[in-house]
């Protein structure tokens, strides 16, 4: 009997990268490839890549090249890269150059082929480069290999119409468009049948949801979603500042299933820094939609994305971020430097600021965003929580869980309560993580 033939695939970037593997997955099992964890014993390896920031791309670069030599001494291993980096001009062309053992590249809107592409690289020794520009549809019938049981990604809209100054995703994901409000939740009815606890609606800008179309509005769906029967959480991610409404903040405060946490990014605090970025609200107007959500959902946590060091960024506005973020009091925010991407607006405005003074502010930044979370973890200490048990923590030797507010709380259980709500007593916080006693 032949041995089972095996996959291992790479993932760089966003949440929607990591449902992609999980599509990805899903078509490599289909034709007959189980899931590895060691890159050498894999029969294909996928990258699936990102390219958000200079740094995501040379990760992906650096990991590729590092397989040369395993393509040498196993020449039957197929090497494919797919994902936002090749879908870049000329980026496809740049990868077959600098690594002619690549077999197959493909993009981020011919995803659903890559299972065709396998099969026609096994029968020819041509590499197969196809990346596909973006004809605006949607692929329905995917089949993905779930990997993160209680959780499951629900993609709701692709692409981007937003085109911030800095970003590269609308070049790279294409025009924004919506699924269909039927297959959305056909496939939340069946997952949550299959007993998912945590629903996360995916999609650059939720809020923008059905734009132009005969498709309900975001709030519609969200509480169509959360009328499903079932005990299951529900959460949803991006939401753009511009596009958050008071009907969603009511839509939230209504619906028992929708978390209290909305991640909300700002960017930054400087209404100088927001025009140039093209994020069209100024930092006066995210207050003031922090402040609905608040009046709706008193206990509502918001977290955030910022960026240090946009060209022209100067010590106030940077000052501005700071004093912006105390004001919002996030519980907790992914902070970047800026990276020039070619082909955006800001990689060709002038006075790109040097790396030691980006670094001196990200520092800065880390430090206050880590002192708002320290201090909310600490007022946890003594308090009930309910979190939904996601994985083993072989390393701590513990479970651990996310209460709806997205905290991570560990504790200690004779049983798997993988996918189990379970009621904690939280008894110590230490910095981002809290420990408790089931109750
Ligand atoms: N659509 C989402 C997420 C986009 S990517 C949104 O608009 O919020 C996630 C984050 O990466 C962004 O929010 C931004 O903070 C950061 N980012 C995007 N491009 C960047 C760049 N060129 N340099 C540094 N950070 C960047
Ligand atoms: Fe990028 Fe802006 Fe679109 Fe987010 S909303 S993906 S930051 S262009
Ligand atoms: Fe995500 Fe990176 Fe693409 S953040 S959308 S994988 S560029």
């Amino acid at each position: 009997m032949s041995e089972k033939k095996r996959f291992h695939i790479v993932t760089y970037g966003c949440q929607m990268n990591v449902h992609e593997s999980e599509k990805i997955a899903g078509m490599l099992s289909e034709l007959g490839y189980t899931n590895c964890d060691e890159m050498e014993s894999a029969d294909v390896v996928v990258f699936n890549t990102c390219c958000i920031r200079e740094n995501a791309e040379n990760h992906a670069f650096g990991n590729i090249g590092m397989l040369k030599k395993l393509k040498a001494d196993k020449k039957d291993m197929i090497i494919a890269v797919g994902g936002c980096l090749t879908q870049q001009m000329g980026k496809a062309e740049n990868l077959h150059d600098k690594f002619p053992y690549v077999d197959v590249i493909f993009g981020t809107h011919n995803l659903h082929k890559l299972k065709d592409y396998i099969l026609l690289k096994r029968t020819q020794k041509k590499a197969v480069i196809n990346i596909e520009d973006d004809d605006g549809s949607i692929f329905e019938g995917d089949n993905p290999l779930r990997t993160s049981y209680p959780n499951a990604w629900v993609n709701i809209t692709y692409g981007c119409n937003n085109f911030c100054s800095y970003c590269i995703v609308p070049y790279v994901r294409g025009r924004e468009r919506s699924r269909k409000a039927q297959n959305i939740i056909a496939e939340v009815e069946e997952l949550v049948k299959q007993g998912y606890k945590e629903i996360t609606l995916l999609g650059q800008n939720v809020n923008s949801y059905g734009n132009g179309t005969d498709e309900p509005s975001f709030p519609e769906l969200l509480e169509r979603i959360a009328n499903i029967e079932g005990k299951f959480r529900l959460r949803f991610m991006t939401s753009h500042p511009k596009d958050f409404s008071e009907e969603l903040a009511k839509v939230i405060a209504r619906n028992s299933k929708i978390c209290h946490c909305v991640h909300l990014p700002v960017q930054s605090g400087s209404n100088e820094i927001l025009k140039a970025m093209n994020r069209k609200y100024t930092a006066e107007d995210y207050l003031e939609k922090i402040e609905i959500l608040k009046k709706y959902v008193p206990d509502c946590t918001v977290t955030t994305d910022l960026i240090v060091g946009f060209p022209n960024e100067t010590e106030e506005d940077f000052e501005a971020t700071l004093n912006l973020v105390k004001k919002v009091g996030y519980s907790s925010a992914f902070t970047f430097v800026y990276s020039k991407r070619d082909g955006t607006v800001a990689a060709k405005m002038p006075n790109q600021i040097p790396e030691d003074i980006s670094k001196r502010r990200i520092m800065k930044l880390v430090e206050l965003v880590n002192s708002l979370t320290r201090e909310q973890s600490a007022s946890y200490v003594g308090k009930a929580v309910e979190i939904l048990c996601e994985d083993y923590d072989k390393k701590k030797g513990m479970y651990c869980g996310r209460d709806e507010y997205g905290r991570m709380c560990y504790f200690e259980s004779e049983n798997n309560a993988i996918g189990e709500f379970v009621n904690l007593k939280i008894t110590k916080a230490n910095g981002i993580s809290l420990y408790g006693e089931r109750i």
